[in-house]
């Protein structure tokens, strides 16, 4: 089902944004950008044609962050992973009109991360993702810098902003234009790694640091390495794991970031990072060393999860399938709060997935689970990160015991989620499948 045309080209590396007096400035723009030579379309970035700057910050910093809106169009900018209070979250409610600037100013209170950045207009945050409004945002804080981690970005410290589109035969980008996109959410036909397909890097001998973000509106990717070497994740959406884990494959839903250490031998190592049979990005080492040789064995401190038989317990379930989509029954509604919950009281969030299992089946191209409808669904939580406590009662994969805000629940599954929200006001729950959230599969909640 999928195509491509090799370019070759070198792998993007989004720029650090830098502050300006103080501010991080982010412009929306409307751009042209050839995916294809030839072929411009017409795209959205902050501060470019695709994709935005990294912002990077360190736990501690106060940042201030002002969004210009240029388009025509609204707009909004939410902080996925984010600890903040309700207005400045981003979501729905933070309307950006055209010609306008909003501005934010908040304290980094979390641990080192890499969150990501995207518009979360009602109706209309799939079209402005897909077009290309996507950047990351990096927290550093005391563990991050004394770790013996490869951390010089770009360099040894490789952002993998991963999405696909769809184009059709003449190479044009295309959005919603089947029948099945409403069911599945919009899969592409081609994988596209920080803006560009097919694209290459050379890393240095020794270990590299891939900071992955899985950017597509619908696609689950289940990347591995086409030599099938093993690699070590160190974090998860939240922080980084209490030590590296060894894994062979990496099933990465949208929304969801992992961080991971590959460990380069030889220069004649060509190897493909692929999801199934598809080749997304080719890595070919070079000539230079890199700093860091060894994986650390530990990473941070030992998890303890409180005394949670007490806790309140609260219900979630995701069905339906197309325009049905819901949660609880009901599809979002600005003026209706779904949930109220009190601030710092941590509880138990129970997220089920109500459609029928019928096997995993999300390599490229998708299958006949999703066209029934029996998709995963990756449930996200704003202004949290959360702890797995179980699915289906047996405890969590090693590989997710860190920090998570986005959690796929897989079909005929049950989650259960420690949640503790530090931030009052008014937040989103929802699928991550960008087209699901969209039709309504969104709650409110309102911490106070
Ligand atoms: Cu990444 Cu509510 O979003
Ligand atoms: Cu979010
Ligand atoms: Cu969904």
């Amino acid at each position: 089902c999928l195509f491509k045309m090799s370019f070759g080209e070198i792998l993007p590396i989004p720029p650090l944004l830098e502050e300006k007096d103080g501010v991080f400035n982010l412009k929306v723009i409307e751009g042209e950008y050839e995916f294809f030579d030839g072929t411009e379309e017409s795209t959205l970035g902050y501060n470019g044609n695709i994709l935005g700057q990294t912002i990077r910050v360190k736990k501690g910093d106060m940042v201030e962050i002002h969004v210009n809106n240029s388009l025509k169009e609204d707009t909004t900018v939410h902080w996925h992973g984010l600890r903040v209070i309700g207005i400045m979250d981003g979501g729905p409610h933070q309307v950006i009109k055209p010609g306008t600037t909003w501005k934010v100013r908040f304290p980094i209170e979390q641990e080192a991360a890499t969150l990501w950045y995207h518009p979360h207009l009602l109706h209309k945050t799939g079209i402005q993702v897909y077009k290309g409004l996507a950047g990351l945002f990096i927290i550093d804080d005391e563990r991050s810098d004394s770790l013996n981690l490869p951390k010089n970005y770009g360099v040894d410290d490789i952002p993998l902003i991963i999405q696909d589109k769809r184009f059709d035969s003449q190479m044009k980008l295309e959005y919603l234009t089947r029948n099945e996109d409403i069911i599945n959410g919009m899969l592409g036909n081609v994988g596209i790694i920080n803006g560009v397909v097919d694209p290459t890097f050379k890393p240095q001998l020794g270990v590299t640091r891939f900071r992955i973000l899985n950017g597509a509106n619908a696609r689950t990717f289940n990347l591995a390495f086409s030599d099938n070497r093993s690699f070590y994740q160190i974090a998860t959406d939240g922080g980084f794991l209490e030590k590296p884990i060894r894994r062979k494959s990496l099933l990465l839903a949208p929304g969801e970031r992992a961080e991971i250490l590959v460990d380069f031998k030889s220069l004649n190592e060509k190897v493909e990072l692929r999801d199934g049979d598809y080749s997304l990005l080719t890595l070919i080492p070079k000539d230079e060393e890199s700093k860091v040789e060894k994986v650390p064995k530990m990473l941070n401190q030992k998890v303890k999860l409180p005394d949670t038989s007490k806790m309140k317990k609260r219900y979630f379930v995701m069905q339906g399938s197309g325009r049905t989509v819901n949660i609880n029954g009901k599809q979002m509604d600005m003026d209706r709060i779904d949930e109220y919950v009190k601030l710092n009281e941590p509880e138990i969030w129970v997220v089920t997935n109500a459609s029928h299992h019928m096997g995993r089946d999300m390599m490229m191209g998708g299958g006949m689970s999703s066209m029934m409808g029996n998709i995963p669904h990756p449930f996200h939580i704003h202004n949290t990160q959360f702890r797995i406590l179980n699915r289906n009662g047996r405890p969590p994969y090693k590989w997710e015991r860190g920090y998570k805000d986005t959690v796929l629940v897989d079909p005929g599954e049950t989650v259960e989620l420690l949640v503790e929200f530090r931030h009052a006001g008014l937040f989103m729950y929802h699928c991550h499948i960008l087209e699901h959230e969209d039709m309504g599969m969104m709650g409110q909640f309102n911490v106070s």
